[in-house]
């Protein structure tokens, strides 16, 4: 790198040559660009590809989303996990529609008081949809500005108004939607988390990491503690229909369907465990068990195994609109959580 050259023009001449192509930068739609940077949220570059664009062929605008039912909006975003960025989507949209005529503004009050629509968003969609001065920082780029202002210790949001600072004063006047892109694409393919390959930097020279020799162990590792949860799921079926219901509009994986059932306690089978749980949620005696299959799934809080038992012989669960008896092709249009879809499935292959 030449000494001469500032930090953003270093960043945007490498960005320039060597960006991937994804399918949110074909485009500068601020409705495009607000989905993928909500997807883009805790989930990987090749993991949101085929939900963008599946998402854009379904709701190719935003009026499309917000004339859509729920239901619909939460089955395009199966599989992808924390649904309350698709719920707040869906909120936002009908907002916008109905205050702003469907034209995303480009304000920053005004975008960051709607749902969804944190600082990182906001400054996301300002930027690189209407080339606004607005920093951002998500995870990547705070790794590479730890690393590039030499600040150890964990990655977290107390290291922000640092970074924020230099970045106010490194940015730009113009092609912020390059230069805040850049930040998170060095992250992505050169400041990597693990092994970062600094010879391919085009900042290394201003990097006090790299100088001290100290890149790699920032930022310290997070302590994560995966937890692991032993459920017992009840298939109820009657002739060709399968009892599922809709879990409650608060909380985990709230407004997803799926089989009845819950946690294993200490000492718990699975089998004692289900009669407890249906007893409880549905208020029914189950006769016989048989052992169905086994499942697993990794959430990213939190791993289950599923322990699937077909109940025969059981009292019929009170219906309301949150209970329902569907059939396997009418499984599919429920959005459940991935742990039930992959039930779903392998009922499917059994039929
Ligand atoms: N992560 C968040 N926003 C992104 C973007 N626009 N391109 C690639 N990765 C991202």
């Amino acid at each position: 790198m030449k000494q001469n050259l500032s930090f953003a023009r270093s960043m945007n001449t490498w960005y320039r040559r060597h960006a991937r192509r994804l399918p949110w930068r074909e485009t500068s739609d601020p409705y495009k660009i607000w989905i993928s940077e909500i997807m883009l949220q805790q989930t990987t570059v090749n993991a949101v590809i085929p939900y963008y664009s599946k998402w854009i062929k379904i709701f190719p605008t935003i009026h499309h989303v917000a004339r859509a039912p729920l239901q619909h909006i939460l089955k395009t975003w199966q599989g992808l996990g924390y649904y309350a960025r698709a719920k707040n989507i869906y909120k936002s949209a009908k907002i916008i529609c109905d205050a702003y005529g469907g034209e995303i503004p480009n304000d920053y009050d005004k975008l960051r008081g709607l749902p969804g629509f944190g600082p990182y968003t906001t400054g996301a969609v300002l930027s690189i949809a209407f080339d606004r001065r607005y920093p951002i920082i998500d995870a990547n780029i705070r790794r590479v500005m730890m690393r590039i202002l030499g600040i150890e210790g964990h990655a977290d949001s107390s290291q922000d108004a640092k970074i924020s600072v230099f970045l106010q004063r490194e940015m730009p006047k113009k092609n912020l939607k390059t230069f805040n892109q850049a930040l998170m694409e060095l992250g992505a393919l050169v400041c990597r988390n693990r092994e970062p390959v600094c010879l391919s930097c085009p900042v290394k020279a201003l990097c006090h990491g790299y100088k001290k020799g100290i890149q790699e162990i920032i930022p310290l590792p997070k302590k994560r503690i995966i937890r692991n949860m032993d459920v017992a799921i009840g298939i109820l079926k009657r002739q060709n229909k399968y009892f599922i219901q809709k879990r409650p509009a608060k909380g985990l994986l709230s407004d997803l369907w799926e089989f009845p059932g819950g946690k294993i306690k200490k000492g718990e089978s699975s089998s004692e465990a289900l009669r407890r749980e249906l007893k409880e949620e549905l208020d029914i005696n189950v006769g016989e068990l048989r052992h169905l299959m086994n499942e697993r799934h990794f959430y990213t809080q939190f791993r289950v195994s599923l322990h699937v038992l077909l109940c025969t012989s059981t009292d019929d669960p009170y219906l309301n609109k949150n209970r329902k008896w569907a059939t396997l092709r009418e499984l599919n249009d429920y959005p459940m959580p991935s742990g039930s879809a992959k039930i779903v499935e392998r009922l499917n292959k059994m039929n």
